[in-house]
């Protein structure tokens, strides 16, 4: 028997390259390994968005085409929407009620994100009730294992403590989830910063070829190789973390000496990287574009998802309210 896993994410959009490598590279080589359940998680993103609604829809459809054209496979993973399934609220509800808000209000991201995010107000009962969502949406499928980042552990702890809880007061329902952590190479952008969305500086799976070369000709190198003549140094230069992940290490072999004697120039060696990335992406941005030209294929593939997920949240739904003697 396979382990089940559940993960989530928010709706925020097309994905960047640091999104592929970080999360959903990991996510499609684990499909057949576990019985996976990844969903978009558009309730966690109205937490954040709630005042600005406008886009979500349009990200859903953005990621979902992503995540598909890229390698995750629908015949193998249950791809779904979190508010196309109810009773990730209704277990949501019923967890808040053996949720004490100090778990919550400890939580390092509480604080961080409302430190972080201060154009909005983010003292809302749903923005400190966000871990137990996500509790919900994990023991919802009895999963076992939990695939996130480094910075969502202190989520996952949550879960596994009211999961304790539940089991505790009501009987042994809920398995306790495990985290399933990955290595996420930090991306950096072009400007040298952590590639993000709102710093302008990402490169997107669904960029053409053309937009591509473009971005990376535009990146930041070794800023202290201003002439073609002046040595390099492969190791603080911000395109060639690109080239750690996309040109064969034969050919990075070459480079790096290359580099620091000078002889070869910043634009050949961007040349380079835009080749194998180029290469490298074609096939799932064809795919892409292919996909996007059916107007109802997100929106078929998310409903089909939705309905085999909700039968199996319903059993576990009824054993729940069964054991809260509902
Ligand atoms: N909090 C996660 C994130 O921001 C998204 C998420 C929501 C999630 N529910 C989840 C991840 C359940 C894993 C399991 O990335
Ligand atoms: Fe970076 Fe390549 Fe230029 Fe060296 S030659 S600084 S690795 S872009």
């Amino acid at each position: 028997m396979k382990q089940r896993v559940v993960s989530g994410m928010r709706p925020t959009g097309r994905l960047h390259i640091g999104h592929y490598h970080g999360v959903l590279e990991n996510w499609i080589r684990i499909q057949d390994d576990f019985d996976c359940f990844f969903f978009v998680a558009d309730w966690h993103s109205l937490t954040t968005e709630y005042a600005d609604t406008a886009g979500i829809k349009d990200n859903i459809r953005e990621m979902v085409l992503d995540w598909v054209a890229f390698g995750l496979d629908p015949s193998k993973s249950l791809v779904f929407r979190q508010s196309m399934v109810p009773h990730h609220a209704e277990l949501n509800l019923i967890l808040s009620m053996i949720t004490p808000v100090s778990w919550l209000e400890r939580c390092p991201t509480y604080k961080e994100m409302q430190e972080n995010l201060d154009t909005r107000d983010l003292s809302t009962f749903g923005f400190l009730g966000y871990p137990v969502l996500m509790a919900a949406d994990i023991i919802l499928y009895k999963a076992t294992r939990v695939p996130v980042g480094q910075d969502q552990l202190p989520h996952l702890e949550i879960t596994r403590e009211i999961t304790r809880r539940f089991n505790h007061l009501y009987g042994n329902v809920f398995p306790e989830p495990e985290a399933l952590l990955t290595e996420t190479p930090k991306l950096l952008g072009l400007d040298g910063r952590k590639m993000s969305k709102s710093y302008g500086n990402s490169i997107y799976l669904s960029d053409t070829a053309e937009e591509t070369a473009k971005k990376v000709m535009s990146m930041m190198t070794d800023p202290a190789r201003v002439r073609r003549n002046d040595p390099g140094e492969p190791d603080v230069c911000v395109a060639f973390n690109l080239h750690r992940i996309y040109v064969p290490l034969e050919k990075l072999e070459d480079i790096m000496p290359a580099c620091r004697n000078a002889a070869i120039g910043c634009v050949d060696c961007k040349r380079i990287l835009i080749g194998c990335m180029n290469e490298r992406l074609a096939p799932s941005r064809a795919k892409r574009v292919e996909m996007a030209a059916n107007p109802g294929f997100v929106d078929d593939l998310l409903l089909d998802g939705s309905r085999k997920a909700s039968l199996i949240s319903d059993v576990v739904m009824a054993e729940a309210r069964a054991a809260l003697k509902l």
